[in-house]
């Protein structure tokens, strides 16, 4: 390869040749990326995949590149050598023009050549590259030339670490994962009622007494030291991955409170739960949050702050503030002598002192703090923060912060909740939702930083299953932030994604295989849905209106029946037919991740009074039976165990 070559052949991309001086028409030619890229245009030839042998790179780039070295040759069986200048069939150059994520990659017959100004920027760069090469025809890659750079700076994900621990084996899947497709911030919950999952010098209690649990010794003891933390922040940088610390405060604190009962407003005995322990057993979930009347609890937020920046390099820490309720507080003498000492005129305040206090904290290190959208229910954020808006579909909250100039992540529960079924928030509505919600003026928009999938792990306890429930969501979330908004374009990212889910078992990615993956988001319209046979649904199990049970007999999958309570034994859902009809299976798909049914009997009846047990539902709400040719007059989900969730039954399907 001539390396000279690469030097002025980006020239000829600022008009409209690549194809040299031969024609005077762009080439035409197609490739498949995901997220999309700013812009591509394609050349003459192409490169056959068995002529890369070797990569070269500024020696400050060794460790990106090596690693990546190490990826191709797992995922491809690629083995490339870094060599030097002279024999290097991808070059990569230090182009001082770009800054930030911004790359260039080209691809002519002869070799490769990316410039990046950036880290950051020659990840995102060898992130295309390997989708390019795993997306190659006939083992050729053609010749092209990529330009390209995100929408958005912060492209995030939340993985909830209390509820359930996830190793640091699996977070580096995880971030293998995040950078195939250009995410860039790994925001770890690392706190919450169920355990304290991050060891602290100071106090050693927190992870000791935070993640124990008396009866269940085998979820017991599970945090990172912080080598363990600090080597997960130094492999996402490997990726131009940032990590970002949630340590959520004043509520969700239980755990914290098992080890250091003084901090609570009443004293005496707190104890973590796992999720595997049923609601009734927990003790003083109600009381989940530190005295803020109390001097200690500000000087503990400040020791977890120090050794936090000590871990995390990132320029932000979250301090949480979600979910605070304020009854335990407004019976705390010191608390409410707080109260009576500022003038506070309602008991929303005493969470803004705490925030403002947060702040103090968290800028005299030099980071700026990050919260959830409720410490601005008061308007006790400032331009100096920034607030993960979560709440509904977080319009409301958006308005409010950008009217006072507050930036914004936005990852409402609406689009980016991972932790959803796949019903409620399915890969279409994720794709088509947009982090600048309606009515954003043009000089406002620069506040809206970016968005992030959340996935709450109440009840994901496996590596598996927590890829399954962000793949393919979080691919196309992905593209929402990275890719200009005019390339948005739903029918393309479903031929792409569906191409792309060979490559993701190659990457060892458990993604959901959506039936209704191309229907559009179910939005019901307040009319009940023709039923798919003569007959009529039945339940007592109180409605989310109006998602009414007809639609879990409409013949369509992605539209649902969703309940407005959780469920126990005696709540029932019965489609009882008009006429009997023979049947030889039955199928029912109940919500696919949080809102399942899965302690509930399957039971058919001739005669619509008398009815039998024909199956039981599995751990994912799904149940399917054969009954070999029965005359069916009435089906009947009868649920036997307390859920916790708000049922959603999508179909029930006879054949
Ligand atoms: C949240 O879902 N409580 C942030
Ligand atoms: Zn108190």
């Amino acid at each position: 390869m001539n390396i000279k070559k690469y030097f002025f052949i980006p020239l000829a991309f600022s008009g409209l040749l690549f194809a040299g001086c031969e024609s005077s028409k762009t080439v035409e030619g197609s490739v498949s990326l995901i997220p999309e890229v700013k812009s591509v245009e394609f050349g003459r030839g192409t490169l056959p995949l068995t002529s890369l042998q070797g990569i070269k790179c500024d020696a400050e780039w060794n460790d990106i590149v090596g690693n990546f070295i190490v990826d191709l040759s797992g995922v491809t069986g690629i083995r490339l050598n870094k060599v030097d200048i002279s024999s290097a069939d991808i070059v990569i150059v230090k182009d001082a023009d770009l800054s930030g994520e911004a790359y260039s990659l080209l691809i002519e017959n002869d070799g490769i050549k990316i410039n990046s100004g950036t880290d950051e920027g020659v990840s995102r760069a060898l992130s295309t590259l390997l989708q390019i090469i795993l997306t190659a025809e006939n083992g050729n890659l053609s010749s092209l030339y990529i330009s390209d750079e995100p929408r958005f700076g912060y492209r995030g994900l939340m993985i909830d670490c209390s509820r359930h621990f996830w190793t640091v084996d699996e977070l580096k899947e995880s971030i293998r994962h995040m950078a195939f497709f250009k995410l860039n911030t790994l925001h770890l919950h690392l706190t919450d009622n169920n355990a304290w999952r991050m060891a602290m010098d100071k106090y050693p209690e927190l992870t000791e007494k935070g993640t124990y649990y008396k009866d269940y010794p085998e979820l017991s003891g599970k945090y990172y030291t912080k080598v363990d933390l600090k080597e997960i922040v130094r492999y996402a940088a490997l990726y131009g991955i940032e990590v970002i610390p949630e340590v959520d405060l004043p509520g969700h604190a239980t755990a914290l409170l098992a080890a250091l009962p003084h901090l609570s407003c009443n004293g005496g005995h707190f104890e973590a739960y796992p999720e595997e322990m049923p609601l009734s057993s927990r003790k003083r979930g109600n009381e989940n949050m530190i005295c803020v009347g109390n001097k200690a609890s500000y000087k503990f937020a400040e020791d977890v702050v120090n050794e936090l920046v000590d871990i995390f390099p990132s320029k932000y820490i979250h301090l949480g503030g979600d979910e605070v309720p304020t009854g335990v507080w407004q019976k705390c003498s010191k608390c409410m002598a707080l109260y009576k000492a500022e003038g506070m005129k309602s008991a929303g305040e005493l969470q803004d002192y705490f925030t403002h206090k947060m702040r103090e904290i968290v800028s005299a290190k030099g980071k700026t703090m990050l919260g959830w959208d409720e410490i601005n229910d008061r308007h006790a954020a400032t331009p100096d923060d920034v607030l993960a808006i979560w709440r509904n579909d977080g319009i409301s909250q958006q308005k409010e912060a950008l009217e006072r100039n507050i930036p914004v992540i936005m990852c409402p529960q609406h689009g980016c909740y991972m932790d959803w079924g796949y019903a409620g928030n399915s890969v279409r509505k994720s794709y088509e939702w947009d982090p600048v919600l309606p009515e954003v003026t043009k000089e406002k928009e620069s506040l809206i930083l970016g968005g992030q999938g959340a996935l709450w792990t109440e009840r994901v306890a496996t590596q598996s299953r927590l890829e399954w429930m962000l793949y393919p969501r979080m691919s196309a979330l992905a593209e929402v932030l990275w890719s200009p908004k005019e390339k948005r374009n739903w029918d393309s990212f479903y031929t792409r994604i569906t191409s792309y889910y060979p490559l993701m078992e190659k990457l060892g990615i458990n993604f959901y295989e959506d039936d209704a993956l191309n229907e559009k988001e179910f939005a019901p319209t307040g009319e009940k849905p023709a039923l798919v046979r003569a007959a009529t649904v039945e339940t007592n199990i109180p409605l989310n209106n109006p998602y009414y049970p007809e639609y879990a007999f409409d013949g369509r999958n992605n539209s649902f029946f969703w309940g407005g309570s959780t469920i126990g034994k005696g709540h029932h859902f019965t489609v009882v037919m008009t006429e009997q009809v023979l049947v030889n299976e039955i199928e029912v798909i109940t919500g696919d991740s949080k809102d399942y049914i899965t302690k509930a009997d399957l039971m058919v009846s001739a005669d619509g009074k008398k009815f039998e047990k024909v199956g039981t539902f599995d751990e994912y709400g799904q149940s399917k039976v054969k009954i070999g040719g029965k005359s069916v007059k009435a089906v009947k989900i009868e649920v036997t165990g307390q859920h916790t969730c708000w049922p959603i039954i999508k179909e029930i399907i006879l054949k």
